[in-house]
């Protein structure tokens, strides 16, 4: 049997952006999935989980088809699945999942794989089962840190900041990705003057946030425009809101959603004030973790 981990994700800044080209900044959070290998006689493929990822297993089930095309071979697998933090939830499960199992199935068949290709594994896997996805998810997860994605040019640099401690509110329900991308697309093609704007504004505020986590400064005010940006272009909701407003009045530098929206995971910068911020989410009925920014990317576990 083998078995490889992967983290989830936070994005800090660009999500939707990245769609059109704009940079993002996302972090690897120190909570992971973990998926284990094991070949069956059957000749059939398996899947077992502690909670289901998402409905019927199909990044699972993608990946499992990609890596035994990219390895070369095609064997009855039984994959299992534990996770560490909410899946479905925005923090980036699907990506996640994907490149441990690619990583658990090479391991398992003694095949080494590099990670710029499991990274491109795994992004293939979600633009497979979501129909488009960025390569921000499966590049955080894959190479873990906190990177600034440069989707043009489908490269990822290393962003060298120190201890990062992130509260994250989670609304208990999921944004449909999928829907929340296109009705941007939507909104982008009736609007384009106004939504252009908005779209390089956003792509700027990640410029400068780079900057200022290089120098060790203070990233909430650029969280809190990016934010009310983010609610013109129609990805808010009145939930992830009360969390952000909650989250400030509690002391936080920052807060803005995380992610797609509509549901999902808002994140608050609050330095020193971990404690009253993720009381004040959980006053307003979100599921507050506290998280840190992790370096370790995907690994294998066991051999
Ligand atoms: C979802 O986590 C982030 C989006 O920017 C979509 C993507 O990057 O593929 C909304």
């Amino acid at each position: 049997m083998a078995k490889a981990s992967a983290p989830g994700k936070i994005i800090f800044f660009g999500e939707h952006a990245v769609v059109f080209g704009e940079p993002a900044i996302a972090g690897a959070i120190d909570k992971r999935i973990y998926v284990s290998a094991e070949e069956t006689r059957a000749g059939k493929l398996e899947i077992s989980s502690s909670e289901e990822i998402s409905d019927g297993h199909p990044y699972v089930k993608k990946a499992v088809e990609l890596a035994s095309s990219f390895l070369g071979e095609d064997r009855g697998l039984e994959i299992g699945i534990e996770t560490e933090f909410p899946p479905a939830s925005g923090l980036g499960s699907s990506a996640a999942v994907s490149v441990s199992t690619i990583l658990a199935i090479s391991t398992l068949l003694g095949k080494s794989i590099d990670k710029k290709d499991l990274a491109r594994l795994g992004h293939q896997v979600e633009k497979k089962v979501q129909g488009a996805a960025s390569i921000t998810d499966a590049s955080v997860t894959t190479f873990g840190g906190l990177l600034f994605v440069k989707p043009l040019l489908e490269t990822v640099e290393p962003i060298e900041v120190g201890k990062l401690p992130v509260v994250v509110g989670y609304t208990g329900h999921l944004g449909e990705t999928k829907e929340l991308v296109r009705k941007v697309k939507n909104l982008k093609e009736r609007n384009p003057e106004i939504m252009e704007p908005i779209i390089r504004t956003m792509g700027r505020i990640t410029v400068k946030a780079r900057r200022l986590l290089e120098e060790g400064e203070d990233i909430g005010e650029l969280m809190d425009i990016n934010q009310g940006l983010l609610e013109s272009i129609g990805v808010g909701s009145a939930e992830l809101s009360r969390y952000v407003h909650a989250a400030r009045r509690a002391g936080a530098s920052g807060a803005k959603l995380t992610g797609a929206g509509g549901g999902g995971c808002m994140i608050a910068y609050s330095r020193g004030k971990e404690s009253d911020v993720a009381r004040a989410i959980e006053d307003e009925g979100g599921l507050a973790m506290r998280v840190l920014i992790s370096r370790e990317g995907a690994r294998v576990e066991k051999k």
